[in-house]
């Protein structure tokens, strides 16, 4: 069993941002990863009928206000947003945090960002694994 991974504070948060650099590379990282995701062999049939760019753009808004950029974020908590796909097990979890790594890594985000924002999307753990 998974230990739950603490969350990064809001000032880690706000400095993942800053070492990411603007919203548009934010964008321009999550559709190159929801891409990934959705052509995975593990993975890739949860979107089945979805669009990867979407999903991507709804992350962007989820991760700008996690980051302290945006006061508001309109979308589903990470806990609804998935309550009608088919259950999410801790091995798609794993798995959806080493594409996102492997992600990060070729967009040249360094890897103490890189294990920060790991470690952001791994507190969710708990919310999401059913
Ligand atoms: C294996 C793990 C995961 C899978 C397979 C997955 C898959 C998906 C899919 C397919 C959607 C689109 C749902 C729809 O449009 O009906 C979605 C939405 C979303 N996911 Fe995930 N997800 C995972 C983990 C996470 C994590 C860790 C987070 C947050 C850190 C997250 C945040 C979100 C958000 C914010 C949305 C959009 C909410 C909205 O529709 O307003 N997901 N996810």
């Amino acid at each position: 069993m998974k230990i739950e991974q603490k969350s990064p504070n809001r000032d880690e948060l706000k400095m993942l941002f800053h070492q990411i650099g603007s919203e548009e590379r934010l964008r321009l990282i999550l559709r190159d990863f929801y891409s990934r995701m959705a052509s995975d062999i593990l993975v890739g049939f949860f979107f089945i009928n979805k669009n990867p760019e979407t999903v991507a753009d709804k992350q962007v808004g989820f991760l700008m206000r996690a980051m302290g950029q945006s006061p508001t974020y309109r979308g589903k908590s990470p806990a609804k947003a998935h309550e009608d796909l088919p259950p999410i097990l801790a091995g798609h979890f794993d798995r959806r945090l080493k594409i996102l790594e492997a992600t990060l890594r070729e967009h040249g985000i360094p890897e103490e960002a890189i294990q920060l924002w790991v470690r952001f999307e791994g507190s969710f753990r708990a919310g999401i694994v059913g």
